[in-house]
């Protein structure tokens, strides 16, 4: 799985392709505020070596932050961090056996001089996840500041105006 982008400001990894159907929704959600991305299914333990050359290509080209996905003992996000000091954003992919919440305790614990900003498990964690970078590229680009504060805006008149069932 690749989707590659040489202008990509955010490099999105997850540590399976089975974790697709949770961290396509990070992609998407950058997408829906046209940040570029390019997202690689790479392993911290299966394929450590091509994991750390796709950062590396990335950070030649200018990503500003990277969102690891992964599952169980989910050191990929961790591991990324090890890498970089750029910000590396977490997502637990839900597991089979433990929901999660290893994913989420595996990512989370970081020792002390190595972060790791962690999100909710699946995919409100994978949209967290975006639009926090989001958050982080509005800081120096107005126009995507304020298509973050639309957004947001769009979000609270679709709550206000739900109708609950008779
Ligand atoms: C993790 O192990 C992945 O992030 C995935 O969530 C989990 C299971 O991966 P597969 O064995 O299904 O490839 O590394």
């Amino acid at each position: 799985m690749a989707t590659a982008n040489k202008k990509a400001l955010v490099g999105v990894v997850m540590g399976s392709t089975g974790d697709w159907e949770i961290m396509q929704h990070a992609v998407r959600q950058l997408k829906d505020f046209g940040i570029p991305c390019e997202a690689r299914a790479l392993s911290a333990h299966r394929t450590p070596e091509a994991l750390e050359d796709w950062m590396a290509g990335l950070e030649k080209r200018g990503v500003r932050c990277f969102i690891a996905g992964a599952g169980g003992a989910a050191h990929l996000a961790g591991v990324v961090a090890a890498k970089t000091t750029l910000p590396v954003l977490g997502v637990p992919i839900p597991s089979k056996h433990l929901q999660g919440l290893d994913s989420l305790l595996s990512i989370v614990q970081m020792p002390k001089g190595v972060p790791v900003a962690t999100f909710a498990i699946g995919e409100a964690g994978a949209v967290n996840s975006a639009l926090f970078a989001v958050a982080m590229l509005a800081l120096g680009d107005a126009s995507l500041a304020k298509a973050l504060e639309a957004f947001r805006e769009k979000q609270a008149q679709a709550v206000l105006a739900a109708k609950l069932p008779d």
